[in-house]
């Protein structure tokens, strides 16, 4: 597999580009800012890009969706519930294929009601649900830290504790991180209950 974390734009966000190389097809998570260097990775690594999936419909996550499909004539994938075009509605737990390799798609609204995350051999991309050592707001349009709750709690911190974590922005004390990390390290995941978690999403 063909794993790259790319660094795009002024908001520290990462798009990624996982591929098959056998199979000389990849897919991107979150095409934005600069589509030319996203274009370039796949281009160096001789992949044909057939997906771009969105965490969720934020521009700073996917003002590259049209630049992109225009270039490769990838397929957007997006949630339902996203407002954007798109040419493939997901739902949670929807699989998609990229020459042998497996995403699941995993719904986990909270920043917003369209958020998924995508988990691919052993690595998952969190967009905007959670960062290493953070998580997402939940005070935009959309937001819900009752919902957040329960896609961190009863989502997120099921997988593996060695399933390793690639979030949508650079906001932590490295680029990415594992299960187990979040866990030990990430004060927003410190047992809470729901009301507690609510009140505690509501503090600065
Ligand atoms: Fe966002």
């Amino acid at each position: 597999m063909i794993f790259e974390q790319i660094p795009v734009g002024p908001m520290q966000n990462f798009a990624y580009l996982i591929g098959d190389e056998k199979a000389g097809l990849a897919m991107v998570v979150d095409p934005a800012w600069d589509t030319e260097r996203i274009l370039d990775v796949a281009k160096r690594n001789r992949l044909q890009i057939i997906y771009a999936i969105n965490t969720h419909h934020h521009t700073d996550h996917t003002s590259g969706n049209d630049e992109l499909a225009r270039a490769t004539g990838a397929k957007i994938v997006a949630h339902e519930a996203s407002r954007n075009p798109r040419d493939v509605s997901a739902k949670d737990g929807e699989t998609l294929h990229v020459g042998s390799l497996e995403l699941k798609l995993i719904h986990t609204p909270g920043h917003s009601p369209d958020h998924m995350c995508v988990l691919v051999n052993g690595k998952v991309m969190t967009g905007d649900t959670l960062f290493v050592g953070e998580c997402g707001r939940t005070d935009l349009p959309g937001g819900s830290s009752e919902q957040l709750y329960d896609s961190l709690f009863n989502k997120l911190m099921k997988l593996p504790d060695e399933i390793e974590v690639y979030p949508g922005h650079d906001y932590g004390p490295k680029p990415h991180s594992t299960i187990a990390y979040e866990k030990a390290h990430n004060y927003v995941l410190k047992p809470r209950t729901l009301k507690e978690f609510m009140q505690f999403m509501k503090e600065p």
